[in-house]
């Protein structure tokens, strides 16, 4: 041992040293040495190995069976089918809004309700008002159409008022000289709001809609 450590250190009598220190289960040193540095040459404990294999294992499953199989659903896939459950309750809620509301219980019972106009107003002022006026009168008709004018475009039925609220622009109209209307009922509003807006219309043209009155 003496005489191997005056020994010139070669790779291999390196290599033999460690084995040979290790074997005694004393603590090994590399040969090189930076400013006094030196570098352990251990081997490492097997709990450690087993993380560093596990990793790199788990991430070729995982590989396999999200990208290569596609045996498992990726984010993307995940997401999707969220979207479409939201999809879904959306559909859901605006059919059992749309079941039992028509024109007569628009301004029968929807504009007669005093919370349910306050609602609406409370939307129209956050949602609408920019482009069709805190008044109604859509800035002379510039953003968009006026809303206390006696004219629906769309018709003037209160369901149709509900649906264009709802729908936005019919696909193949060209709009108010290209401007369209947003689908509400699908950027913002729920069926129930889309109603409470439209029953706040309702109540603000009174004669409008005078003949469903009971
Ligand atoms: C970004 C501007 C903009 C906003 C915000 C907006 N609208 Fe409109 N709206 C328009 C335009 C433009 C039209 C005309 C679209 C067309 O002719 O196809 C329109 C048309 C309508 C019509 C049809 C009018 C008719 O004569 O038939 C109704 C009703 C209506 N909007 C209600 C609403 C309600 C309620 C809101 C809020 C939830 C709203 N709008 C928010 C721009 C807007």
């Amino acid at each position: 041992m003496d005489k191997m450590e005056k020994d010139p250190v070669t790779s291999n009598e390196a290599i033999k040293r460690a084995d040979y220190a290790r074997e005694k289960g004393e603590v090994v040193l590399r040969t090189h040495e930076y400013d006094g540095i030196q570098e352990f040459d251990q081997k490492l404990p097997n709990w450690w190995l087993f993380t560093l294999w596990g990793a790199i294992a788990a991430f070729f499953i995982y590989y396999t069976l999200y990208y290569t199989l596609d045996l498992l659903p990726s984010s993307k896939a995940q997401m999707d089918a969220k979207v479409e459950q939201i999809e879904a309750v959306r559909k859901k809620a605006l059919e059992e809004t749309l079941a039992k509301l028509d024109d007569s219980v628009l301004v029968n019972e929807w504009s007669t309700n005093s919370e349910i106009v306050a609602s609406g107003k409370g939307i129209y002022t956050q949602m609408c008002a920019a482009c069709h006026g805190a008044d109604l009168a859509a800035n002379g008709g510039t953003t968009g159409r006026a809303l206390n004018d006696g004219e629906w475009f769309y018709g003037g039925k209160p369901m149709d008022v509900f649906k264009i609220i709802n729908e936005g622009t019919p696909a193949g109209s060209n709009g108010l000289n290209g401007l369209k209307m947003v689908a509400w009922g699908k950027s913002g509003l729920t069926p129930k709001q889309v109603a409470e807006v439209t029953a706040y219309l309702i109540d603000e043209n009174p004669k409008d809609f005078a003949e469903y009155k009971k």
